[in-house]
């Protein structure tokens, strides 16, 4: 199995993820993504959009603020129980969350190791909020970084329904950013401070028939999405939560997990959130046939952008004899396509690359590189996972013919260049 270091190193080696602030020393729990880990979180988000919004005639899109009045978190139970438990280590004061075993346990060990024994303080409920202040006059107005993306979605439901055709059952879909001051940030960008969300609110009738069909449609649509990006069935596994450890919200709540370096390990939920959110907002739907009011039911979809891009990465990479390669999904994968004249010393093999990659560019991003011999510039694609590489040769220039080289198979074929566009988008599906 790939270890998270070979990931972290490659991650900075090839400008996918850096530490946030670096040359600072850095700030625990946020991360910067590079040119290559930019594109590749982009057309994760981008594949999700298509697939929950742009592909479905039952959902619509969202983009809320990221602060809100805070009355919407007191509402919404957060600001009371959007905790988890907090334990100190009674020799280092390090603090640590009671409900991670493993990471006591560790802890434990390396005073063991010193011939100390461990003793902890009660747990206490640590509040994941961050506070902001605002406005220009004392006492300036505390307000939250949100915790989850979700809210905004609730609190605009009365204004989408009024303003687009909506009908039950319907979703809201969203993208961004939330923000939880974790007790203990780690495993890379698994458990941040910031971090993105992609979330679909999906509407119901309030009725145990209807919710668990829904449950039951999402959870296998968010798994089926993920293994048609790449990923194998087998590294992915639901588990349920137990009573005590499910959200305050949630009905019911089953976890996707992955088959991380450090252990089956979360990355989207699927909660049955029952009215508690519309009711708390005191927001209810009227049906335009029968005029009944009731509040609606929701069926929650929330994935980590941050955790899928790395299990993305865990899972593409491979170590052959000669060669690194990002296996990605190429609908995935932060370029398309790298031009390479053969020689970069020949004017008319460089003018006509240069040619071939500004039409290539009016489709998808492309690499360019005339560095070195065509054997490292490959390498060097196959580390960020570009799917095919054209080299613009001597016998281009007598038959406008390129040679295109697969990532996976290292197999060459020629390719005319007028048909060099439609060649990739086809294989890419999107022709
Ligand atoms: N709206 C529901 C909600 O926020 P959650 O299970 O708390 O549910 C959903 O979070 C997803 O957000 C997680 O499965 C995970 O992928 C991502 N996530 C949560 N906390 C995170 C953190 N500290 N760092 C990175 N991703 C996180």
């Amino acid at each position: 199995m790939t270890s998270l270091d070979e990931i972290v190193a490659l991650c900075k080696r090839r400008g996918f993820i850096y530490p946030g602030s670096d040359i600072y020393g850095g700030i625990t729990g946020f991360w910067d993504y590079g040119p290559m880990g930019v594109e590749l979180k982009r057309n994760l988000k981008n594949e999700w959009w298509r697939t929950m919004v742009q592909s479905r005639r039952d959902v619509v899109g969202l983009d809320a603020a990221i602060i809100m009045n805070p009355d919407v978190w007191t509402a919404s139970g957060h600001t009371k129980a959007f905790a988890d438990p907090l334990v100190e280590c009674k020799i280092c004061n390090q603090r640590f969350r009671s409900d991670k075993p493993q990471e006591l346990r560790a802890h434990e060990e390396t005073h063991a190791n010193k011939g100390e024994k461990v003793s902890w303080t009660e747990p206490k409920q640590f509040n994941l909020l961050t506070e902001v202040l605002l406005g220009v006059t004392e006492p300036k107005l505390t307000a939250y970084l949100r915790g989850e993306i979700t809210q905004g979605v609730f609190v605009n439901f009365a204004n989408v329904v009024a303003s687009s055709r909506v009908k039950l059952p319907f979703g809201i879909a969203q993208i961004g950013k939330a923000f939880r001051n974790e007790i203990t940030p780690g495993n890379f960008t698994f458990r941040s401070r910031e971090f993105e969300q992609m979330e679909l609110e999906f509407f119901v009738k309030p009725s145990d028939a209807e919710a668990d069909k829904w449950f039951d449609y999402w959870m296998e649509e968010r798994k089926k999405w993920y293994v048609s990006l790449g990923i194998k069935a087998e590294n992915l596994k639901f588990r349920k939560h137990e009573d005590n450890e499910r959200a305050h919200y949630a009905r019911k709540a089953f976890d996707i997990e992955y088959n991380s370096p450090f252990g089956w390990s979360e990355f989207e939920g699927i909660h049955h959130r029952g009215d508690w959110d519309l009711s708390r907002h005191k927001l209810t739907y009227k049906d335009p046939q029968t005029n009944e009011e009731f509040t609606p039911w929701v069926i929650e979809t929330s994935g980590g952008v941050d955790r899928a891009t790395l299990f993305f990465l865990l899972e593409a990479y491979r170590k052959e004899e000669k060669r690194i390669v990002l296996g990605l999904h190429p609908k995935l994968a932060p370029m398309k396509v790298a031009v390479f004249p053969l020689v970069a010393n020949k004017p008319e093999l460089v003018d006509k690359a240069k040619t071939i990659y500004e039409e290539l560019t009016k489709y998808f991003m492309v690499a360019w590189d005339e560095r070195g011999n065509i054997g490292k510039r490959y390498l060097a694609q196959d580390e960020i996972g570009t799917p095919w590489c054209v080299t613009v040769d001597y016998a281009t220039l007598e038959d406008d013919s390129v040679t295109v080289r697969d990532r996976d198979t290292t197999k060459q074929e020629r390719v005319k260049v007028t048909e060099l566009s439609g060649y990739f988008q086809k294989l890419l599906g999107i022709l």
